[in-house]
């Protein structure tokens, strides 16, 4: 044996979707909504935004078309978003309209967990397969402060209908982590990720807020969090998958998870497979991007599928290398997360 390996490389199909940088482009997320019920401090301004006109935002018929074609160019993940998607009248409909849809995997969804009492069941039913449940603090007060929505009870709820389902495993609940916050929600969370299935994710924040005053000082990054846990329990990381946003560990005793997404401390930009579609359908290369390619108005004035395949892949050749948070000439995109969908 010679110290040789020979690295593993997954095929790429002919026709996948790839960037000028060869990154095969694998996940969409879609935003079926710029609306949201809550107003959470880091992303939305206390009064709300202007939504847009029902006019402007995708039909189902105009998402699934979309999603049909991206999953037959090797797109074999979506994942709606919003806003908050469980806003948009009858989630559930659209759901179903793209679980069927050939080559598409994977559909997943983001929520800030309000309305799950109400739709987890239909949106199991109609085939969501993976869930993302938005939830920055265990105490009442504190959720309170950061979403400005007296809500933890309900969403908590709203959390345990889901469980309930076994095809909705492995859940994910997501934290954004601010410095000053956030510290004291590490053992609460810690705690909760050992005592229910659900992976605890802590995300770094990121320059993407409605107000625009992030400041690399208002990040509690990951390692930062870590360190804190060391002193109470021992962690054990789990190889990363290929193309994940999150380093994941679990306890010593090997129960529960918790996982870390750091985009601003450690970047994760090399391997990233995602596209994400606004409400009012323009395609996003990154969450940063300065500029989009609007599909909606060319679909509307009756572009083929040949037409908008070449458009997507114009636009998705010059992805952006790297996002440049914390770069001196960063300049933060017009959007707050809210008008991306996260
Ligand atoms: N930085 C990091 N995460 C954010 N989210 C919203 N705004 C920000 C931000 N500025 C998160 C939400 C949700 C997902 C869609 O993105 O909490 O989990
Ligand atoms: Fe709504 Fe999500 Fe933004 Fe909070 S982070 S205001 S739940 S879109």
């Amino acid at each position: 044996m010679t110290g040789l390996t020979i690295p593993i490389l997954k095929p790429v199909k002919r026709n996948q979707l790839i960037d000028g940088h060869g990154r095969p482009i694998s996940d969409v997320r879609i935003s079926v909504t710029d609306r949201c019920n809550f107003r959470c401090q880091y992303c939305m301004p206390a009064e709300g935004l202007p939504w847009l006109d029902r006019a402007d935002i995708l039909t189902f018929e105009e998402i699934q078309r979309l999603v049909g074609l991206l999953a037959s160019m090797g797109v074999a993940s979506a994942r709606l978003t919003g806003g908050e998607p469980l806003v948009r009248k009858d989630l559930p409909l659209l759901v179903e309209m793209l679980a069927s849809t050939p080559g598409l995997d994977d559909l997943a969804l983001t929520t800030n967990g309000y309305l799950l009492e109400r739709d987890a069941e239909a949106l199991v039913r109609a085939g969501v397969n993976r869930f993302n449940v938005s939830i920055d603090s265990l105490e009442r007060d504190r959720f309170y402060q950061l979403t400005r929505r007296d809500s933890l009870a309900q969403v908590l709820r709203g959390l345990e209908v889901l469980a309930s389902f076994p095809e909705a495993h492995p859940i994910k609940v997501n934290a954004v982590a601010l410095k000053g916050v956030t510290e004291q929600e590490i053992l609460p969370f810690a705690k909760f990720a050992m005592e229910h299935p659900y992976e605890v994710r802590f995300i770094e924040f990121m320059p993407l807020d409605a107000d625009r005053s992030w400041s690399s000082e208002q990040v509690l990054s990951g390692k930062e969090i870590r360190s804190i846990l060391s002193e109470h329990y021992e962690l054990v990381e789990i190889p990363r998958e290929e193309s994940a946003t999150a380093r994941v560990f679990t306890f010593a005793d090997g129960q529960g998870r918790l996982g870390f997404i750091d985009p601003v401390s450690e970047p994760f930009c090399s391997d990233c497979n995602r596209i994400r579609i606004t409400a009012e359908g323009r395609l996003r290369t990154c969450l940063f991007s300065i500029g989009e390619t609007d599909l909606r108005d060319p679909m509307r004035a009756g572009a083929s599928d040949d037409d908008l395949e070449e458009l997507i892949r114009n636009a998705v050749w010059k992805k952006e290398l790297k996002h440049r948070v914390g770069d001196a000439g960063f300049v933060q995109p017009a959007r707050s997360m809210s008008g991306i969908g996260g």
